[in-house]
């Protein structure tokens, strides 16, 4: 397997809070890989640390075989590397289209036509401000403003929270496409079974340490695992290597 993004021996801090304690993952080329954990577990923190946008204090960061450890986030994005944050993160006081107008636009298949045609319901409402928006209108808004950057990887954070169960599965069906066109997926979810079904690979964090990395169908057909991190319960994992 080739990696598009490798992240060894993570640890990142807020201040004095020792967040991750060396979260290392990869993220397959053309694959879906999926990071699930608990609320708190630090999925955020570990898609910021590769992003850029919190830089981990020790280890490495490695995205299409260019070291990035250090990288601000913008020349991160312009190796290829769309990132939907969570919570959407859109603009409220401008339009649909101006908001797609923000992005750094890198040559390629996706531009502000093609987003309309993948989300006719952006088409239609074009000049509504962001913060007129429905959520599932917010999200498809996000991801078309990733897209805009041609992405070779896109990191998905939570793209499915708070949505309708209709929506959740549309969202789903983009990742699947997403992957179907080449592009390498990083997927940050709690729709744990969902994922699992779309991803190749899934890691599991728990209090910033990864306790659980294999195929996806392998850990879907772990039933009892699937439950406790789908429930979010406080049964623990049994750390593995
Ligand atoms: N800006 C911050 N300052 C201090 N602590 C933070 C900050 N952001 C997150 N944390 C803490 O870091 C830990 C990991 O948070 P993180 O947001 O990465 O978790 P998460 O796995 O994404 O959770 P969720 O599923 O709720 O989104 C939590 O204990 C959280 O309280
Ligand atoms: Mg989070």
């Amino acid at each position: 397997m080739t990696a598009a993004l490798i992240a060894e021996g993570l640890h990142t801090y807020y201040g004095k809070s020792h967040i991750l304690h060396g979260v290392s993952l990869e993220a397959g080329e053309g694959q879906v890989t999926a990071l699930l954990g608990r609320n708190g577990a630090g999925k955020t923190t570990t898609l910021r640390s590769l992003m850029g946008l919190t830089a981990p204090r020790e280890g490495r960061v490695t995205i299409f075989g260019t070291a990035t450890t250090g990288w601000p986030p913008f020349r991160v994005a312009a190796l290829g590397v769309g990132y939907v944050p969570e919570g959407r993160k859109i603009f409220p006081n401008l339009s649909v289209e101006e908001n797609l107008m923000v992005p750094l636009e890198r040559p390629g298949p996706w531009t502000i036509a093609s987003i309309y045609d993948l989300f006719p319901r952006l088409a239609e409402r074009r000049f509504n401000r962001g913060r007129q928006l429905s959520g599932g209108e917010q999200e498809m808004l996000s991801i078309g403003r990733a897209l805009l950057l041609n992405p070779k990887l896109l990191i998905l954070d939570e793209p499915s929270q708070g949505l309708a169960p209709l929506i959740v599965r549309e969202v789903f069906r983009i990742v699947a496409k997403m992957r179907a066109e080449g592009i390498s997926v990083l997927l940050v979810e709690q729709n744990v079974r969902m994922s699992l079904e779309v991803a190749d690979h899934a890691y599991v964090l728990d209090d910033g340490h990864v306790v659980y990395s294999g195929p996806a169908d392998e850990l879907a057909a772990d039933e009892a695992r699937v439950q406790s991190l789908a429930g979010a319960s406080a049964e623990e994992w049994t750390p593995q290597s």
